[in-house]
């Protein structure tokens, strides 16, 4: 494999937008390539990550993008892997790179959802379980969820103001991430306070649906010669880690646990030849507060049944030992759907090279990123050096 590298990467405003998706999607895209300096011409194919385009009727997103940036001949594919839609568009292009096949590629991860009222878009998004057997039957991606809070709650002691930490940290990360859904401080109480949504989840433990697009474009070091930037100057992918896990929870064992990631975190470590102590700060997938408490204890950040602890005692803060989430996170920063694992990427590109403002890592070079589809049905996992 030939290295790969992220030239740039942008996003827009995460939140309600009265933009549809292919306007989402140029607007991301068009930054990206001005950040970059280069033409679209330079673009030889693109990866889109998307999973609901059907809510606005519009389904092939590629060619529609390509057109718009006034490159409709270049091959464009969606790339769906619900909520990690976005790692799996980055890892293909990733792969495609580093065979040799291109040297420049866009990666555009985009969702429009705000159009749907509430019970409408908790359907979509339930498509992205096992509907059979989870959706169809009334369970929600927040009912989901809640199980394995409850899972958690049972076997490891935590508590419910613990994972409160995690809505109160993501939120006031949020706060400097102009680009944020919610720029709303919160408390342990306010959390406390908010309505169940589903026990013991209550509102502000959840990521709530938003609208965005992010964007990036990928590189070879041959491609980067050519633009005449030295690879020192450029975000390497270290380490890529890609794997499945089963679509439904009562296929599962242990509800604490998503072995996607498990088994994603270790292929990326192992390629990147890094320990969970090379980590600068992680962007996890925290669509529910429970769930970034379970994936620092899938990546190994934290032993298990530690997360929780670790959170509230500011480990996981920006100034803590690791930072997670320092762009607010999916809680506070948003989560569109496929744009959320190239929109954790977009935060790595600006920390590594110390443009985040406020909530700037000290001394980033080395950055996790870790995307969930759905329950754990797809993970991927990222590791990124400024070189
Ligand atoms: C939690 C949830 C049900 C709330 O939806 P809702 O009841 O329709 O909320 P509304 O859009 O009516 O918003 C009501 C208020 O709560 C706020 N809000 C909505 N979701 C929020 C969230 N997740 N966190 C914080 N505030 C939220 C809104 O901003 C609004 O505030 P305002 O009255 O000050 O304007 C919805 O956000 C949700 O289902 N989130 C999870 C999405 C999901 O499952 N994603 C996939 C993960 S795998």
């Amino acid at each position: 494999m030939r290295n790969v590298y992220v030239l740039s990467a942008d996003t827009t405003k995460y939140g309600k937008s009265p933009l549809s998706a292919r306007e989402l999607a140029l607007q991301a895209s068009k930054k990206a390539i001005l950040d970059a300096e280069i033409s679209p011409a330079d673009i030889q194919a693109s990866f889109i990550a998307n999973a609901f385009s059907l809510a606005e009727k519009q389904g092939h997103l590629g060619p529609i993008i390509m057109s718009g940036l006034g490159i409709p001949d270049v091959p464009a594919s969606t790339i769906e892997s619900a909520c990690a839609s976005g790692a799996s568009a980055i890892r293909e292009a990733w792969i495609n790179i580093g065979a040799g096949i291109y040297d420049c590629m866009l990666v555009v991860g985009v969702e429009k959802v705000s159009q749907l009222d509430t019970i409408t878009a908790t359907t979509y998004f339930s498509f992205g379980s096992d509907f059979v057997f989870e959706g169809a039957c009334g369970a929600s991606f927040p009912g989901l969820y809640g199980a394995i809070a409850r899972s958690h709650i049972t076997k490891y002691g935590t508590t419910e103001e613990q994972l409160a930490s995690v809505a109160v940290k993501n939120h006031a990360n949020a706060m400097s991430n102009p680009n944020a859904h919610f720029h709303k401080r919160i408390s342990i109480e306010d959390v406390m306070k908010s309505p169940v949504i589903a026990s013991p989840l209550k509102l502000y433990d959840a990521c709530p649906f938003s609208d965005g697009a992010a964007a990036a474009i990928l590189c070879s070091e041959d491609f980067l010669k050519k633009t005449g930037r030295k690879s020192s100057e450029k975000v390497l992918i270290r380490g890529s880690g890609r794997a499945g896990g089963t679509g439904a929870l009562f296929q599962r064992e242990d509800l604490t646990t998503l072995n996607a990631a498990v088994m994603a975190g270790r292929e990326a470590f192992k390629m990147a030849g890094l320990s969970q102590k090379d980590i600068d700060f992680a962007e996890v997938h925290d669509c529910f507060t429970v769930a970034e408490l379970v994936a620092e204890e899938d990546l190994g950040f934290a032993r298990r049944g530690q997360a929780a602890k670790l959170t509230q005692e500011g480990y996981t803060k920006i100034g803590g030992e690791l930072p997670v989430n320092p762009s607010g996170g999916l809680k506070a920063k948003g989560h569109p759907v496929g744009a959320t694992g190239v929109g954790q990427v977009v935060e790595v590109f600006e920390q590594l090279h110390g443009k985040a403002g406020e909530r700037q890592v000290e001394d980033a070079r080395i950055a996790l990123t870790h995307n969930v589809g759905a329950t754990g049905g797809s993970c991927g996992v990222h590791i990124f050096e400024l070189t």
